[in-house]
């Protein structure tokens, strides 16, 4: 987690820096600070909580020209080591505060750094993994900031990006990463650090992905790479082709409505050049274009897949199961990657491993990633995040061109992370010729439609907005569904925890009667959702026997399906897809729910309590 920002140029630094943080505050809000570098005097501030208390301390002093300074780094903070107060904030400092470093991610030995500096006289003021870096740094400092860093690069374990400044060398900024994400920005005449793109856009396009260790040097008018040894290396720029205003609001409340409004358009993105339907050619393994990613048949020679993600991206790991099995007929162990890493998992070289992420930062699913391939396996990534870790050290990396994802409750990134894995399970379907022609000619089909029928659920968005003003009080929410739709019912129910804190569940609907029924009183909304042709008799008497205990019941089920008219207090429609297609869209009403009770709550959706965009802690 955490945020850092850091800016070299003409402009004044603070409004740089303040704007930088506030498009990474998704990223913690514990805290944040600044140093700025002005008329060779290092000036720090810093203040506990969002950042608007830290804009309010500086305005002032800002305004009287007190805090001048054409560079700077900045941090906005999600606590690990040390509580939120103003003194664990960063920037941290040496004992003279010439040298200010900001940081994301954990020092895992800063217990023996600290007592080693101790014993050569420093006083720590922090209780941060974090102040052991600026100690370090001095210490080894002898007039030349990037020695002293690779310097001290050799004694730290655990994961970093950096952002560090020195009174002394008003000219240039140090920034360096080891398992935490870093984008360096080049502009004209200026040259940022961010731990985010969004951060970089309103001053470039121009970006260069630091992989691990890697050291980058700004200068107003440069920036120059070296290795961790200090040797100069060559690195190429990416251009991002993000509109700006993808990272902004765009007239919506909240960045969460705005990603659940995205959806068609990210769907349709993340579909469509990797289909090629044409009415007259015939359908087979070549109308799906996977070749971009490097995707061939060797793949479908799998005899298991094995998926680890963690959150959201481990629900659509379950639905990736249900889709292999189905279209491909390849056994799929999905698991949660804090577990998978550590049960000593048996391994197969014909595995195929797919890994998603949103963030492509996730500490424990690059781990379990890690684990795999330290074993032999084949990775499939599917992120989000172009250049993240997962990204670049995976075999093939499959995008979902969700664009930007702000709000920390995950919706987009869901929908279309099952856009690919959808994708593939067609795909080795079609290899394995367990889907026949005219099956994959069906899917695809169906497939293509998904947007527009996304767009019409939204389109009724107010029905779901009433509900939820009827029923946002609720202390008890219980989802509960079948295949498909219990995996659903994990992601809803995970999305109405985390951003309106009611006590909500998930269950699978015939699990119900061996315990969980018991919880079951007037006071619970029970939301069944029902898309699984086959199972609505089931799934009927399910909601009657949560009814018969007093339970409210809404219904997620088909437009066209009147079989729980009698059974639902309340009906939500989707349109009509292929059953095993409708997670993409059956989870939009919940998303919605989630979102409305949250606000009616009086609640920030988008920072929820105790959670963090992008989870780079273990
Ligand atoms: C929930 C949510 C989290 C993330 C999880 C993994 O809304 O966003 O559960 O899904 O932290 O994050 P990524 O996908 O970035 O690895």
């Amino acid at each position: 987690m955490c945020g850092i920002v850091g800016y070299i140029g003409r402009e004044d630094a603070v409004p740089v820096l303040l704007k930088g943080l506030k498009k990474l505050e998704y990223r913690g809000y514990d805290s944040a600070g600044i140093a700025v570098l002005g008329a060779r005097r290092l000036l720090v501030r810093k203040s506990k909580g969002a950042l608007k208390y830290l804009e309010e301390k500086v305005d002032a002093e800002f305004s009287a020209g007190e805090l001048a300074g054409t560079m700077g780094i900045g941090h906005t903070r999600w606590a690990t080591h040390g509580e939120p107060s103003d003194i664990n904030s960063h920037p941290h400092t040496d004992v003279s505060g010439k040298i200010a470093v900001v940081h994301n991610g954990i020092i895992e030995n800063h217990a023996k750094l600290r007592s080693w500096l101790k014993d050569h006289g420093v006083a720590f003021r922090s209780a941060t993994d974090t102040e052991v870096i600026a100690h370090l740094i001095d210490f080894h400092y002898n007039g030349n900031l990037l020695q002293a860093v690779t310097e001290s690069l050799k004694r730290l374990e655990g994961s970093y990006a950096l952002g560090i400044i020195c009174e002394n060398e008003p000219e240039r900024i140090v920034a360096v990463r080891k398992e935490s994400p870093l984008v360096v920005g080049a502009g004209k005449g200026e040259n940022l650090i961010a731990s985010d793109v969004p951060a970089l856009l309103e001053y470039t396009r121009d970006v260069y992905y630091l992989a691990d260790r890697e050291i980058a040097v700004l200068s107003r008018e440069s920036v120059e790479f070296y290795n961790e040894d200090g040797v100069c290396i060559e690195k190429k720029a990416s251009h991002v082709d993000w509109d700006a205003s993808a990272a902004e609001k765009g007239g919506y409340e909240h960045f969460m409505l705005k990603e659940i409004h995205e959806q068609p358009k990210a769907l349709t993105d993340t579909l469509r050049a990797r289909i090629k339907t044409n009415a007259s050619k015939s359908i087979d393994s070549k109308s799906i274009n996977l070749e971009e990613i490097g995707f061939d048949a060797s793949w479908a020679e799998a005899n298991r897949i094995v998926i680890a993600a963690c959150g959201t991206a481990w629900h659509a790991g379950i639905i990736g199961k249900y889709a292999f099995e189905r279209f491909a007929r390849i056994p799929t162990e999905p698991d949660i990657a804090s577990e998978y890493r550590y049960r000593n998992p048996i391994f197969d070289p014909r595995d195929i491993f797919i890994i998603i992420s949103q963030s492509g930062e996730t500490a424990d699913t690059l781990a379990a990633m890690r684990l795999a391939k330290k074993n032999g396996a084949r990775i499939i990534a599917i992120t989000n995040v172009v250049g993240s870790t997962l990204a670049r050290e995976a075999d093939l990396v499959m995008y979902t061109w969700a664009g930007p994802e702000i709000a920390v409750a995950s919706t987009k990134a869901f929908t279309t992370q099952l856009m690919c894995l959808y994708l593939i399970a067609f795909q080795l379907g079609a290899l394995r010729n367990t889907l026949s022609k005219e099956e994959l000619a069906r899917a695809l089909a169906a497939l293509e439609l998904i947007p527009a029928q996304a767009e019409a659920i939204l389109g009724a968005k107010e029905n779901i907005q009433r509900f939820a003003s009827q029923q946002f009080n609720k202390s008890k929410v219980f989802y509960m569904g079948r295949l498909f739709d219990y995996a659903v019912s994990l992601e809803s129910a995970l999305k109405l925890k985390e951003i309106s804190y009611t006590h909500s569940e998930a269950f699978a609907a015939g699990e119900l009667k061996h315990g969980p029924i018991a919880l079951v009183d007037p006071s619970t909304l029970v939301v069944a959702i029902c898309t699984q042709q086959e199972l609505f008799d089931k799934m009927d008497s399910n909601i009657k026997e949560t009814k018969a205990r007093g339970a409210a019941a809404a219904v997620i089920t088909y437009e066209d399906v009147s079989y729980f008219d009698d059974t639902a207090d309340e009906l939500f429609r989707i349109p009509r897809t292929l059953d095993s297609l409708t997670p993409m869209l059956s989870v939009i009403p919940a998303q919605l729910y989630a979102y409305y009770t949250s606000v009616l709550k009086g609640l920030d959706p988008d920072k929820p309590r105790n959670l963090a965009k992008s989870v780079t802690v273990e």
